[in-house]
């Protein structure tokens, strides 16, 4: 059976951060690669269902292949979610239970549900009845007391059996009690030869391996092993170019120069214009690409005049054209 196109572009992935992974954010990182599939931060099910918040649907055609996000724990919620979300165009529908804060506590979804496969599952079946893009699912390997090793593998067992047959796995427990989300995604030991073992024991799955993969090489290591995708969360967000420029060639077979940062630049100033000219502010997209030099010589002039100057009135291109002189003498005269 031929793959899908988030299939195919699963293979590298970037992951749902809310605040970070916004659509300004996600047109920067498909100006880096054109391939890598691009996660939208978690939307919740009921802010679309009973807010009638669809705006917050609202994406590029530039961006795809992009995966939308969900959280709820409604299962006709999330069918009606899932629907918006399929006509909006997402080319896959994410649910998520992987987050520990205590906000989506609250409200049921996230992490907790680790603790409930069945609604899970139930959550699922329903997504997958109502809309024909292909469901998903982000989870933990296991939250406070429960032991991974038994509950990992009946997690994807139950869920797979409702019709997901594609996760992505953070290699580490949530602590629901007494850490910040900020420290569950640290403190809570990773734990990849547990996900191993798991990718063994479930041949038929497309798996995921994510939660502090911090280079290019280190992904393609987990590809190399057997692994059928590999998840960047904030060394993709902090230092986007070292990820995604060669990941083109490297995970999936482009021909062709790898994209340049300064590329990058160069493409997202007439993104910028139109952004503006629709009353939005500077800051807005430059928050994203501080980032983008980690590393290189002048990077640290190239944040601090984004950071200091972009949020200033009237601030426009011409802040990144200058900018960018910094790191790049020559490239935006
Ligand atoms: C700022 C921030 C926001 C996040 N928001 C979400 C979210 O909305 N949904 C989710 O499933 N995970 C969220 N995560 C977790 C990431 O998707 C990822 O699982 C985690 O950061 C581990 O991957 P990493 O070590 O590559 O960053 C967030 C992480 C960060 C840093």
């Amino acid at each position: 059976m031929p793959l899908n196109a988030a299939t195919e572009a699963a293979r590298l992935s970037t992951a749902p951060m809310m605040d970070w992974t916004d659509r300004h954010c996600r047109y920067l990182h498909r100006q880096l690669s054109r391939h890598a599939l691009l996660y939208t931060e978690m939307v919740t099910a009921p802010a679309l269902v009973r807010g009638g918040a669809l705006h917050l649907l609202d994406h590029g055609q530039d961006e795809h292949p992009v995966a939308l996000q969900l959280g709820g724990s409604d299962p006709r919620e999330l069918a009606q979610a899932a629907c918006f979300g399929a006509e909006a165009g997402y080319d896959e529908i994410n649910l998520n239970v992987g987050c520990p804060s205590d906000r989506v506590q609250s409200g049921t979804f996230g992490a907790v549900l680790m603790k409930q496969p069945d609604l899970v599952a139930e959550c699922c079946a329903a997504m997958i009845a109502a809309q024909p893009v292909e469901v998903t699912v982000k989870c933990r390997i296991g939250v406070d007391e429960q032991s991974p090793e038994t509950v990992l593998p009946e997690f994807l067992s139950r869920v797979s059996a409702a019709g997901v047959r594609r996760f992505s796995i953070h290699a580490r427990k949530a602590w629901l009690k007494g850490l910040s989300p900020k420290e569950n995604r640290d403190i809570p030991p990773l734990d990849y030869d547990l996900v191993r073992r798991v990718r063994g024991m479930f041949p038929e799955l497309h798996l995921s391996v994510n939660g502090g993969v911090d280079s290019l090489d280190a992904a393609c290591a987990f590809l190399d092993e057997g692994f059928d995708g590999v998840m960047l969360g904030r060394a993709a967000y902090h230092r986007p170019a070292d990820i995604l420029c060669a990941a083109d060639r490297r995970i999936f077979g482009a021909s062709g120069p790898d994209t340049t940062a300064e590329q990058a630049v160069l493409n997202m100033l007439p993104y910028i214009e139109t952004h503006l000219s629709e009353g939005g502010r500077l800051i807005q997209v430059t928050r994203h690409m501080l980032g983008l030099f980690a590393g290189r010589p002048g990077a640290r002039a190239w944040r601090r005049m984004l950071s200091e100057g972009a949020a200033r009135p009237g601030a426009g291109p011409e802040l990144v054209r200058e900018a960018l002189t910094e790191v790049a003498p020559g490239v935006a005269a």
